[in-house]
């Protein structure tokens, strides 16, 4: 059984994707421990489910590194076999990168090496193009630029804000996401 440790910042859906596959008996994977840089909404679903979560308010640290650090003892905690960044808005500092990598995951809305970085919705839409995607990545120490997992294209529609777009996006990363960690579960994807 694969111990996983989710990160995330805002409401958690695709977190909550997570957990209800997570719930399924024949799923290889367990989600230990949910963790967020904020008071994050999306911490509600760790009480949902019963599953211990921790605040590492990046606010309240002098720097990101000592916000790593204290992240890190927190992971560290948990003894997680693989980290999930699932709408976690922060660049991982090097120290935990270079302690959980390689078992380290992001999944971004976009058609990675398109549109990295923090607004990859609003890129897409901006950039008038007809597609865009959802990516499951590695993460290494750059910005979305770790191996690509799995991604898969989404259409952009004439009309399309930036929340019509995301939402047309989530059920595809979520569905891309549950899978890949299936697959780390199973041996079918290493990422040594
Ligand atoms: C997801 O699309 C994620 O890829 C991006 O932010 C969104 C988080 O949504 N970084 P939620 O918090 O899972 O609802």
């Amino acid at each position: 059984m694969l111990n996983v440790a989710v990160l995330i910042s805002g409401a958690g859906s695709n977190l909550r994707a997570l957990l209800d596959a997570a719930d399924e008996p024949d799923y290889p994977a367990h989600i230990v421990a949910i963790g967020a840089d904020r008071d994050a909404d999306g911490l509600q679903h760790a009480a949902d489910f019963g599953i211990p979560s921790f605040s590492v308010p990046y606010r309240a640290y002098a720097s990101r590194d000592t916000w790593g650090e204290e992240l890190a003892t927190q992971l560290r905690a948990w003894s997680p076999d693989l980290v999930v960044l699932s709408g976690l808005m922060r660049l991982l500092p090097e120290n935990v990168v270079a302690e959980f990598g390689p078992q380290i995951i992001n999944t971004h809305p976009a058609y990675l090496p398109e549109f990295p970085g923090a607004h990859g919705v609003r890129d897409a839409l901006a950039s008038g193009a007809g597609q865009t995607g959802a990516s499951i990545i590695q993460v290494d120490d750059g910005i979305d630029t770790g191996p690509i997992l799995a991604q898969e294209r989404v259409a952009i529609e004439p009309g399309d804000t930036e929340t019509t777009l995301h939402a047309r996006i989530k059920p595809v990363e979520r569905r891309l996401l549950i899978d890949v960690v299936r697959r780390i579960a199973t041996g079918d994807i290493d990422l040594s």
